[in-house]
């Protein structure tokens, strides 16, 4: 299994009638086995553009102008990382999953491509729905996405990310539009995907408590760039560039807030 993934000078723009404007700016990283890099920052700041971007999975409006991925220190086409190599799971799992196809269906059509067929299939994809504990595999497999709520939904994207067995996976906004009891559940069942498995994880947030929470190594970003990159500790210790002061500061409020509601 691969064990190192690395992102270099990454670049993408957003073309304009009245000129380019630089969406991510000669982003570079690197994933490795078994550890969390959490890439945080404001809304706006090329997130999501990075994680689409190096994937060459960018939506209409972005073009990518830059950047090169090795993996394991061999260059890759980017293209062709989808699925066998990173798997995803984004904000809103409701887009994520074909409305008129059951879990079972979903599950297939990650499988089948490796070989699996008919009930070997199925044992496979019951075990995947198993470990992120969904409840019932077997009944959830014949359900459809409206049937399911959110953090569900969201189970179900991570169980597709294991069969397709990536080394690595990329969550973008994993727990955003999750209620605070199915937040912390994703968050622990990433943490065991990472310590069981050994993959290596992109997580994107822009709450400095999942980070605290999952993060080994943190890059911030501002604008398109990355502007400060440090340990998860070195992070809350010493926070060097504004952005990232600011996004501390909004977790320190929340957090007081917090107590003081708990000591009233
Ligand atoms: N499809 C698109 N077309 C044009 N511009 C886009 C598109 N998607 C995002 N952008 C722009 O790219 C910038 C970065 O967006 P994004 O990567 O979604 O930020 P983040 O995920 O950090 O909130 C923003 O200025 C946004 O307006
Ligand atoms: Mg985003």
């Amino acid at each position: 299994m691969a064990r190192s993934l690395a992102v270099e000078d990454l670049a993408i723009v957003a073309p304009r009638r009245e000129g380019a404007l630089d969406v991510v700016h000669d982003v570079s990283f690197t994933l490795t086995a078994g550890r969390v890099l959490a890439l945080v920052g404001a809304s706006g700041s090329g997130k999501s553009a990075t994680c689409l971007g190096m994937q060459d999975a960018l939506p209409p409006g972005l073009r990518r102008t830059g950047g090169r991925v090795l993996v394991d220190r061999r260059a890759v086409p980017l293209a062709g990382l989808r699925g066998r190599t990173v798997a995803t799971v984004l904000q809103n799992p409701r887009t994520a999953f074909n409305p008129i196809l059951t879990m079972r269906r979903h599950g297939r059509e990650v499988v089948e491509p490796a070989g699996r067929k008919g009930a070997d299939a199925d044992t496979a994809i019951t075990e995947a729905f198993h470990e992120v504990g969904l409840a019932d595999p077997a009944q959830v497999l014949d359900l459809y996405p409206f049937q399911m709520s959110g953090g569900m939904l969201q189970r179900a994207m991570i169980a597709l990310a294991l069969l397709a067995d990536a080394p690595f996976l990329i969550a973008d906004e994993p727990t955003t539009d999750l209620d605070l009891l199915s937040q912390g559940r994703i968050l622990d069942l990433l943490e065991g995907l990472v310590v069981r498995r050994g993959i290596g994880v992109l997580l994107v947030t822009h709450d400095m408590s999942v980070v605290a929470r999952l993060a080994d190594d943190v890059a911030v970003m501002h604008r398109g760039r990355i502007v400060e990159r440090n340990g998860v500790e070195g992070v809350f210790a010493s926070a060097r560039h504004a952005a990232t002061r600011a996004l501390l500061a909004a977790h320190h409020a929340l957090y007081s807030g917090e107590s003081m509601e708990a000591s009233s």
